[in-house]
């Protein structure tokens, strides 16, 4: 069995609570193809239900993409904005909420849901298991990148049927993220959202219910 030592194990943890959203201070520097195929590696070593591995990894470093991506951000997010009022509408306004351009690679994942066949081991009662399993690909790459200090932002601010077409994803299958990779010159101590005083983190006592809903 693999032992992992104090050491190491406190590395999952650095990894874990250093891991940050990022959207803004990409570096221009190229991500190297052997680091992004560590990354796309790590992801791909995500468990799935049924080990479909219903995931794919879209590399995108083509300009005329990132800004036809990026303008499908702007519509929606000028939409998003209408959610708000007043200061919460400014301070919303204000925020970089994607960093499309500015990252040399930008990464869509996707979920197929017919692989595997008609029917998946363990996908009886709960279809969405792919996308849950998509999931936790994209975090295997978020933390990956974290470690090779390369920044992850995820952009959900999207049509994703927009991009769908733009990637010529086919309509059975879906855009479950679409993320911004790059080099950065600092990982954020705290979430940016809990910097500027939008939401902060929940204790972790809140969270945590014991044996029945709300019981502790
Ligand atoms: C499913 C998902 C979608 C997200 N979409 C966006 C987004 O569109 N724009 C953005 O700026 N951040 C987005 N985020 C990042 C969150 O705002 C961020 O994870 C959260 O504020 C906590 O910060 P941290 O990731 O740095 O710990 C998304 C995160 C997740 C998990």
């Amino acid at each position: 069995m693999i032992q992992f030592s104090e050491q190491e194990r406190d590395a999952i943890y650095k990894v874990i609570f250093s891991r940050r959203d990022v959207r803004e201070g990409f570096l221009p520097k190229p991500i190297p193809e052997d680091v992004l195929t560590r990354i796309l590696e790590a992801a791909h070593h995500a468990g799935s239900v049924g080990f479909m591995q219903p995931w794919n990894f879209i590399v995108i470093d083509n300009v005329l993409i990132k800004q036809r991506v990026k303008s499908i951000f702007l519509e929606e997010n000028k939409q998003a904005s209408q959610n708000y009022d007043g200061e919460r509408k400014k301070l919303y306004e204000s925020l970089k909420l994607e960093g499309i351009l500015e990252a040399p690679i930008n990464v869509a994942i996707t979920c197929e849901h017919k692989r595997g066949g008609n029917h998946v081991l363990g996908r009886n009662t709960i279809p969405e298991t792919d996308l849950f399993s998509t999931c936790c690909a994209i975090q295997n790459l978020w933390l990956a990148a974290r470690s090779e200090g390369i920044g992850a932002g995820w952009v959900s601010i999207i049509d994703p049927e927009k991009v769908k077409k733009r990637l010529g994803i086919p309509d059975s299958v879906s855009l479950v993220a679409y993320l911004c990779l790059g080099y950065v010159k600092e990982f954020a101590a705290q979430p940016l959202l809990e910097t500027i005083g939008w939401r902060s983190r929940l204790p972790l006592h809140d969270v945590i219910f014991r044996n029945e809903w709300k019981q502790s």
